[in-house]
C-alpha cells in the first residue's frame, strides 16, 4: 500500500503556494479531502487514492517528478556549481527539494534534450551502459562530411586521444548537408562515452561546433521548447527515453526540417 504523507506538503510539492500560503488556505476551508472540507494541516492523505481537491478543483499527484528540459548552451549538467549555472538552477525550487536530478549528462556547451526525474530506477535505466538505448543528436561540423565518414562510424571505431582510449559501437550518420564551408547531420549512437560524439567527429578530422541531443530512447525533443524550456512529463511519457527500439531517423529528421522551417 502507497505511504502517506501530510497534506500540506503534497500541496506545497505541487507548488500551490508558500508553506505559510497552503497552511492559511486550509485554515480557511478551501481544501476538500474525499469530499470533506479539512482544516488540519498536518492530516496525512494517500496521494494515490484520496480525492484531494483544492477550490474544488481536483489534484492530481505523483510522487515521482519528471521533466523534459532543452537544455541550452553555456549551462553545466550537475546538481550544483560554485561558479556556473546548472540545469537545476533553470527550474523552481521544488524539484531540488524532491530530490530531482538529471538522468545523464550532456557537456556545458551541448544543447538539448535532458530528463530531469526524482525516478532512481528511470534514470538507471536510462543511463546504465549496456542497456542499448539509442540517442540521437544534431551535429554542425566545421568541415565536409562524406558517405566514407559515415561507413566508419557505422562499422565500429576505436578512438584514440588525449581522453583515453575506447571503441565506439556501430552508429548511424545521417549527412543533412555537406559542404567544404561545414555540414549537417543526425547520428545516432547506442552509449554515451565522455564526449562521445565530439571524440567520433575528431577521429575523422571534424570539429563538432555545434552538438543538440534530439532523442533518447522513444522520446523526442518536444519541439515547442525554445532552449531553457521545459515541461513535465507523465511517468508514461518519460520511460519512453529508456525503450531501446528507440524512433526512426526519418522521425528525428522531421523534427529538425520543423524547426528550420517551421
Ligand atoms: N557527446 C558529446 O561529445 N557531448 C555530449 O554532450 C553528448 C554526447
Amino acid at each position: 500500500m502507497a505511504d502517506s504523507m501530510r497534506l500540506d506538503r503534497m500541496l506545497s510539492n505541487l507548488g500551490l503556494g508558500s508553506r505559510n500560503a497552503i497552511r492559511e488556505m486550509i485554515r480557511h476551508g478551501a481544501v476538500t479531502v474525499n469530499g470533506n472540507t479539512v482544516r488540519d494541516i498536518a492530516m496525512h492523505i494517500v496521494p494515490e487514492t484520496d480525492e484531494v481537491r483544492c477550490q474544488g478543483r481536483l489534484l492530481s499527484y505523483s510522487r515521482q517528478r519528471y521533466v523534459m528540459l532543452n537544455k541550452p548552451g553555456n549551462v553545466l549538467t550537475a546538481a550544483r556549481d560554485n561558479k556556473s549555472r546548472t540545469v537545476m538552477d533553470l527550474l523552481p525550487p521544488l524539484y531540488r527539494s524532491m530530490h530531482c536530478t538529471p538522468a545523464g549528462r550532456l557537456d556545458k556547451d551541448t544543447e538539448g534534450l535532458l530528463i530531469i526525474t526524482s525516478d532512481g530506477d528511470l534514470v538507471h535505466r536510462i543511463i546504465t551502459p549496456g542497456k542499448d538505448v539509442s540517442k540521437i543528436y544534431e551535429v554542425r561540423t566545421d568541415g565536409c562530411l562524406s558517405e566514407e565518414d559515415g561507413t566508419a562510424f557505422a562499422s565500429g571505431m576505436t578512438i584514440r586521444d588525449s581522453d583515453g582510449e575506447f571503441t565506439a559501437r556501430g552508429a548511424e550518420l545521417r549527412i543533412i548537408a555537406a559542404s567544404p564551408a561545414g555540414s549537417h547531420a543526425l547520428i545516432r549512437i547506442t552509449e554515451g562515452k565522455y564526449h562521445q560524439v565530439k571524440r567520433m567527429f575528431a577521429a575523422r578530422g571534424q570539429n563538432v561546433v555545434f552538438l543538440k541531443r534530439i532523442c533518447e530512447g522513444a522520446l523526442l525533443l518536444d519541439a515547442s521548447l525554445a532552449p531553457g524550456a521545459w515541461r513535465e512529463m507523465s511517468r508514461e511519457e518519460a520511460a519512453k527515453a529508456a525503450n531501446p527500439a528507440g524512433i526512426g531517423m526519418d522521425d528525428a529528421a522531421a523534427l529538425i526540417e520543423g524547426e528550420h522551417h517551421g
